[in-house]
């Protein structure tokens, strides 16, 4: 195996996996890395279907199996109490650890079982959305939504360790595939100008999921992301660069009643945000043009798919928990690889410069 991406947060550090065909040694790993454990498998129903009754085969696994219905629907208290529930009936007791397979969904609805069960178990992530091996399996949180809002209901609780295997990736939809991109866009945007080209120079082999060129890219972002939070694990201060693109993007997926897939909606923050620093002067013009042609490039979209409620979107930005005092703070770049900072991590910006930047993905 090759050497892993170490996460670093307040406790410990746990490894980063990243390697094709990695999950043909699943069962040996886990053993290894749950030592003494008695394992349960918490599964995503389609990637269950496909990669352990199906023929593609490439995960080897013999353990207990519970499985999720795909999709955000399950990541409710309801299917983390069935997942409880069944996990007592079996007798699972506190010598017991987890293992997540599947996309965000699963990584964050394992993470909180395993962060409750008996009070707490280990547990190992087995992201297989390019958006889980970029995004959701670093930084330890876990959680559920209700129906008051998106991951309410949660705890911090990073996994013993994390195995990507790019070859996973062959059966993802085109549109969750691209979504992921968008986030690998913003890690090289907000920390490295290097890694920014290295996908510029890249998207070919990028758009046709070549295992190790995946694998360079979901290494990258997980070496960003993991820098990021070891550095400011309980998201005071530079931690706030993560969210670059993303308060635009939580508004516009808002606005779009979820029309819009998360990544869909970063691509189009990011434009944004790009544009509304270039119009404060914390971005030299043409960055907008620069990260517009790159997610063109990635197949995403630079233009919203149809028109939405301007004032509706500043309103849903308003209400993004970032904003200090009564004005909207944004995490912006200056250029690619390095943020704009002036006021700390994040600049206020007035209504006008908003309008400026959502005027920029609007409808040609
Ligand atoms: N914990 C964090 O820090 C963090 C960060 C970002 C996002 N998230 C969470 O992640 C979730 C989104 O994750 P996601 O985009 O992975 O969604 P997801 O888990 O719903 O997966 C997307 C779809 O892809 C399918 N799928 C997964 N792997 C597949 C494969 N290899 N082949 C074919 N189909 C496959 C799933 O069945 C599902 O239908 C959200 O709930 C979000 O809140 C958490
Ligand atoms: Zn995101």
């Amino acid at each position: 195996m090759s050497e892993p991406v170490v996460v670093t947060h307040s406790c410990a550090s746990y490894p980063v996996y990243v390697e094709p065909g990695l999950l043909t040694q699943l069962d040996a790993i886990a053993g290894e890395q749950l030592k003494d454990k008695r394992i349960a498998m918490i599964a995503d129903a389609v990637v269950h279907q496909l990669y352990l009754q199906g023929r593609l085969g490439r995960v080897s696994w013999s353990g207990e199996t519970l499985t999720v219905p795909p999709g955000e629907s399950s990541k409710t208290r309801d299917t983390w109490a069935r997942l409880s529930n069944q996990l007592l009936d079996r007798r699972f007791g506190r010598d017991s650890g987890l293992i997540g397979l599947g996309g965000g969904v699963t990584g964050d609805l394992t993470g909180f079982v395993a962060a409750t069960y008996m009070r707490g178990l280990p547990y190992i992530l087995v992201p297989t959305t390019l958006l889980a091996m970029v995004d959701a399996s670093v930084g330890g949180k876990t959680g559920v939504n209700t129906p008051h809002g998106k991951n309410l209901i949660g705890a911090f609780h990073p996994p013993a360790a994390v195995l990507a295997d790019p070859l996973t990736l062959a059966t993802l939809p085109e549109r969750e595939y691209r979504s992921g991109l968008a986030e690998a866009v913003k890690h090289g945007l907000i920390a490295d100008p290097h890694y920014f080209d290295w996908l510029e120079a890249h998207t070919a082999e990028i758009l046709s999921r070549e295992s190790h060129v995946v694998a360079h890219l979901v290494r990258r972002s997980v070496a960003i992301k993991a820098e990021v939070v070891s550095q400011d694990e309980r998201e005071a201060g530079r931690r706030a660069i993560l969210n670059a693109g993303h308060t635009v993007a939580h508004a516009l997926e808002q606005a779009s009643q979820y029309e819009l897939t998360h990544g869909e909606a970063v691509a189009l923050g990011l434009i944004a945000e790009c544009v509304i620093a270039e119009h404060i002067g914390a971005a030299s013009k043409g960055l907008s043009q620069r990260v517009g042609n790159l997610l063109n490039r990635l197949g995403l979209s630079t233009r919203l798919p149809r028109p939405l409620d301007r004032s509706a979107v500043i309103r849903g930005m308003e209400m993004d928990k970032k904003n200090r005092g009564n004005s909207i703070h944004l995490a912006l770049a200056a250029r690619p690889g390095e943020m704009y900072r002036r006021t700390g991590w994040t600049t206020a910006v007035s209504e006008e410069d908003i309008r400026a930047g959502l005027a920029a993905v609007e409808v040609a």
